[in-house]
């Protein structure tokens, strides 16, 4: 079986229930303006710090327009305790400029999405993905220590992003490139960890070069101080 159908068979059966995804077997299309605002609260914090403001938010602005109608004080007291709060400014300014440039929808490609204030190559790629279907390469330290591993990439971060994302870009599924991104952001979090990582459940573990390794621990290979 190819690399992609073991993981979303992994993910079909395992894959975290978290508020910004749709429930398995839903027949839904993901929401753009929730993608977007998930992967934007989630640089940085933790899922779990994430959920409930992430709740408090699509309730009081269910909408792109909604937020960028907001006054910046409101965004900015919502914001408060989620830290950077460049984000809280960025996230303002994003929406605002979806409703103004776009008419209220988010540019579908990669490269729309880049050109937004606040969008860096990683939501752009992830927002691509998870609520558009494009076959974008996701890379976050998750993917990366997951790729890392499998690939047994012995370079140091952060010059090894490049060979990880050269061996993840070919791996990339044409279906379901959104599933199979947030299937290794929940196998890093969740199997692949960085302390004693459970290769005895991994769906990949047939071919990771480091399974086994009494050194797995070690990568990926920390920046030199
Ligand atoms: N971390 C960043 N984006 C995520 C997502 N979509 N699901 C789970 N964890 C994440």
């Amino acid at each position: 079986m190819s690399f992609s159908a073991r993981l979303l068979g992994w993910y079909d059966r395992s894959a975290r229930v978290l508020p910004w995804r749709i429930a398995p077997g839903r027949a839904e299309v993901p929401d753009p303006y929730r993608v977007w605002l998930a992967e934007v609260m989630l640089q940085q914090t933790t899922v779990a710090a994430v959920a409930g403001y992430f709740a408090h938010f699509t309730e009081r602005w269910p909408t792109v327009a909604d937020l960028a109608a907001a006054g910046d004080a409101e965004v900015m007291a919502a914001w408060a305790g989620l830290g950077y709060y460049a984000r809280a400014r960025n996230l303002l300014a994003c929406a605002r400029a979806v409703v103004a440039e776009h008419g209220g929808c988010f540019p579908d490609s990669e490269a729309g999405l880049r050109a937004l204030p606040g969008i860096g190559a990683y939501t752009a790629a992830a927002v691509a993905a998870i609520a558009f279907g494009r076959p974008a390469v996701v890379v976050d330290a998750n993917i990366e220590r997951v790729i890392a591993r499998h690939r047994c990439i012995e370079t140091p971060l952060p010059a090894a992003k490049r060979a990880i994302r050269d061996a993840l870009a070919p791996l990339v599924p044409g279906d379901r490139p959104g599933d199979f991104a947030q299937a290794l952001m929940d196998l890093g979090a969740t199997l692949c960890t960085p302390r004693a990582p459970v290769c005895a459940r991994c769906p990949i573990a047939a071919d990771c070069r480091a399974r086994g390794r009494a050194d797995i621990e070690r990568l990926p290979v920390k920046p030199p101080k």
